[in-house]
């Protein structure tokens, strides 16, 4: 089968928007950035939906957004760090393409993320840590793992890219 999408996993930090671009000029593909695409649609960024209508509101959205890739092929997607953990994202990621987690210690995590309220779950250590434990079984079930804390992004690129070409 041809793999016509490939998605980055991972937790808030762990690089899907830096390395998204990357690949996907690597590739000859589009990039798309799942939490810009709900940002385009709602009209506003994604502090502003999580605050007017809450977390709940964000997830259809994000479901929605994910639910438009149908109709597009030859892309890079950045998934948001939450949208791997319902099962049926998970199921439609696995129907439409590849997914590559990039995985990061939470210690690397922490000092990429400011607390800025850009990211509206990245709050206080207890609170980022129980998430970030919770959410890693779901990133273990993608077609891929990459170990990034130790790579740079090119480095990144190039080990899917190797890896896409076994797997196409
Ligand atoms: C979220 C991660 C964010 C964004 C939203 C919720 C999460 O994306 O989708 O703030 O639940 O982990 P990034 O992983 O790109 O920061």
């Amino acid at each position: 089968m041809t793999i016509t999408r490939v998605f980055l996993v991972g937790f808030m930090g762990a690089g899907k928007s830096t390395v998204g671009p990357l690949l996907s000029s690597r590739l000859g593909w589009t990039f798309v950035d799942l939490d810009e695409e709900i940002e385009h649609c709602f009209g506003n960024p994604i502090r502003t939906i999580f605050e007017v209508h809450g977390e709940s509101h964000f997830r259809s959205m994000e479901k929605a957004a994910l639910e438009r890739l149908k109709d597009r092929k030859n892309c890079v997607v950045a998934l948001g760090g939450g949208a791997f953990v319902a099962e049926e994202n998970r199921l439609l990621v696995r129907e439409l393409g590849w997914s590559v987690f990039l995985d990061c210690p939470l210690e690397v995590l922490l000092t990429r993320c400011p607390p800025d309220g850009t990211r509206p779950l990245f709050q206080d250590y207890p609170r980022v840590a129980a998430l970030y434990q919770s959410r890693l079984p779901f990133y273990q079930t993608s077609d891929f793992r990459i170990e990034v804390s130790n790579r740079t992004p090119d480095e990144i690129c190039g080990l899917i890219v190797n890896r896409l070409s076994n797997a196409s």
